[in-house]
């Protein structure tokens, strides 16, 4: 692949699994926000950059010997996705069914925890081919966008 392929390719790869397009304003963006928005925008965002970052790697775009770090990246971030929900802060992206079905939301959460911890721990014990062949399953990121994250 062309430099240029392999780079859309990674964009094309955290599109598809996040829908969302955009590069992010961070700071910028975070300025106006309540802070409880803020937060789990941040958070939201770092999932985003460490899936982008795994999709240049699946493009080819970059060496694949950081997989099991960035696949940490994610579980480690996914863990601290749904606390930041906890606040009922409405605004930002987040749709208010989010707190309407909050048992549906949060499962769907830990759900996303479970799965993305697990392909960081089968990583480390089977090497990266075995996590990579279970990815997609585990971030399901637009499934949940579907539902409690307003449309771009
Ligand atoms: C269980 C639900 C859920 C899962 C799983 C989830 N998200 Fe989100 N995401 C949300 C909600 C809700 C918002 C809106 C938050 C807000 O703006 O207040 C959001 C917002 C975002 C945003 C926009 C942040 C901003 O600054 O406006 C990005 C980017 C994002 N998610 C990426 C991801 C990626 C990448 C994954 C998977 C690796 C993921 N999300 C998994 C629910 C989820």
């Amino acid at each position: 692949m062309t430099r240029r392929n392999k780079f859309l390719a990674s964009i094309v790869f955290a599109t598809l699994i996040s829908g969302t397009m955009a590069p992010v304003a961070f700071a910028a963006d975070a300025a106006a926000k309540p802070d409880a928005v803020a937060y789990r925008e941040a958070i939201m965002n770092t999932l985003d950059v460490q899936v982008a970052a795994l999709g240049q790697i699946l493009s080819g775009a970059t060496p694949d010997d950081q997989v099991v770090s960035h696949l940490e990246a994610i579980a480690e971030t996914a863990s601290q996705a749904l606390k930041s929900f906890e606040a009922k802060v409405e605004g930002g992206e987040a749709l208010p069914v989010v707190w309407q079905k909050w048992d549906d939301f949060s499962a769907r959460m830990k759900d996303f925890q479970v799965k993305t911890r697990t392909a960081a721990d089968t990583a480390k014990a089977q090497g990266k081919d075995a996590a990579l062949a279970n990815i997609l399953d585990a971030l399901r990121c637009k499934d949940c966008h579907d539902i409690y994250r307003k449309k771009q």
